[in-house]
């Protein structure tokens, strides 16, 4: 076959050289067809759109054909045309084809369309192959770049916190455990406690719950930075909310009080929901399309609405106020508990009909490092609650007060040895500082209309689940 250099599907369904020679490789979606003519729909993954490969049946021959299956890898050498189909506007007229790589319709699982999710993530190896994933995947991307492109436009630095910890930065010992010992045949001294001194490290480590302590830490020396990263929590909960491993994005602003942390999360947010409509349209109408028909209005919404600003306080007084009409939460709701997902929702969706920035949460419930408030019950937390996810960033101001923080770290049970550095900031030219983490999951799945975390991540990691 003659060698001319590969065009993405992307690019040839933009281009209008007709009478040019092309050549285009991809994975067959559907061939069918008669006698005299076939024809191809090919996906190269640049784009949701499938570029038509019109075939001369007699040309290439029937037996050539034959193997040129749903799943088939095949490289095509052809003639740009013009379409005469409706809304299609390029199409290839083949002199040539070369097949990479058979997909026997007998095995190859993804024939029909409409399989269910379940069924997809069983074969999360193969599913990105399909429109919804790729749709998804190719969103997941630019918004990466989008949230890149945020902070550096705002002139925060990129700044990498360590993936194996020592402290639990969120103190509700959700961590995974890392070692190298040899499990089943631990060393312990004579009161049965583990000789951490032999491991690795030669101390007790896990994998890290959030860069927040560390992120701090620089934000105390280059004054604004965000981290973006993997981030694992071992907590046993098979929510369509909650993943084992997620990506987090954590900004961190030296002089930045609650106000301006709230700022900047309502801009970060709308930044990266202007992207998705902006660079992933096509994407973002066939999930619209196909699964949820509220979702580019969704979008826009958020987009034109003010989020809501409104103290712990006075969320559980309307929560309870609706109780007291008769609305029906599973889990009880009173001041000092901890909001679940159905109250953050009745807030967002039900009450205030657009995102909600939930401020001053009780200190019982929140980690030990948010600034206290002068009435001795609150801090100066802020969860950002968004429609048909509830939580979508948590952050706060953070304690500036040296021995503020010391003694709620240890009322919490963290131990000095354990944060030294991070209380040294407190020691040597301490200043107010603030910021939040962004779970990139929940994000996704708000952009995408997704309904379960499992679908916006390649490969989920959840509890008694990690395959590929
Ligand atoms: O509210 P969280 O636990 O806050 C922190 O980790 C702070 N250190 C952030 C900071 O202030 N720098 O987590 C932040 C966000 C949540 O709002 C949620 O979006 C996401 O991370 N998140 C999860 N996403 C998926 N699966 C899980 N198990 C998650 N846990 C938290
Ligand atoms: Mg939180």
């Amino acid at each position: 076959m003659e060698t001319i250099s590969r065009t993405k599907i992307v690019d040839v369904l933009k281009s209008d050289a007709f009478g040019t020679t092309v050549n285009v490789r991809g994975w067959v979606r559907t061939r069918r067809g008669s006698k005299q003519v076939n024809f191809i729909a090919l996906n190269d993954g640049s784009t949701i759109n499938n570029v038509q490969i019109v075939v001369d049946v007699d040309q290439l021959g029937e037996e050539f054909l034959k193997p040129i299956t749903t799943g088939a890898c095949i490289s095509v050498n052809g003639l740009l045309v013009e379409s005469q189909g409706k809304g299609q506007s390029a199409e290839i007229q083949a002199t040539e084809i070369e097949i990479y790589g058979t997909a026997d319709p007998a095995t190859y699982p993804l024939q029909k369309k409409g399989h269910s999710m379940e069924f997809l993530r069983e074969i999360a190896h193969l599913r990105p192959r399909t429109n919804t994933f790729g749709a998804v995947f190719r969103i997941r991307h630019h918004m990466a770049i989008a949230i890149h492109q945020f902070f550096h436009d705002k002139g925060f630095f990129y700044f990498h916190t360590p993936i194996i910890t020592a402290s639990d930065c969120e103190g509700a010992g959700q961590m995974f455990q890392v070692t190298t010992q040899n499990l089943y045949e631990l060393e312990k001294d004579e009161n049965g406690s583990i000789l951490y001194d032999k491991d690795f490290f030669g101390k007790p480590t896990s994998l890290t719950v959030s860069g927040q302590l560390e992120g701090e830490l620089a934000a105390m020396a280059l004054g604004a930075i965000y981290t973006f990263g993997p981030t694992f929590r071992a907590e046993n909960s098979n929510t369509p909310r909650h993943l084992a491993e997620f990506w987090m994005i954590e900004p961190e602003v030296a002089f930045n009080e609650i106000k301006e942390n709230m700022d900047l999360a309502e801009d970060f947010i709308k930044y990266c929901v202007q992207w998705a409509l902006d660079n992933c349209s096509d994407d973002v109408k066939f999930l619209n399309d196909m699964f949820d028909k509220g979702l580019i209005e969704r979008l826009e919404s958020v987009l034109k609405d003010e989020f809501v600003r409104l103290p712990y306080t006075e969320g559980i007084a309307i929560l309870e106020g609706a109780v007291a009409k008769g609305h029906k939460f599973e889990f009880p709701i009173y001041w000092g508990a901890d909001l679940a997902s159905e109250h953050e929702r009745y807030l967002v969706e039900e009450h205030f009909k657009r995102p909600v920035i939930l401020t001053d949460y009780p200190k019982e419930i929140k980690a030990f490092y948010m600034k206290q408030n002068d009435d001795g019950k609150t801090v100066r937390a802020m969860d950002v609650l968004f429609p048909k996810i509830g939580e979508i960033i948590g952050g706060s101001q953070r304690e500036e007060d040296y021995d503020k923080l010391l003694t709620r770290a240890t009322e919490m049970g963290l131990p000095e040895k354990d944060i030294w550095w991070y209380l040294d900031t407190r020691r040597f030219g301490t200043a107010p500082h603030a910021g939040f983490g962004l779970g990139f999951e929940r994000l996704l799945l708000f952009v995408t209309g997704m309904t379960n975390i499992r679908d916006v991540i390649p490969f989920p990691r959840t509890p008694k689940n990690a395959e590929f």
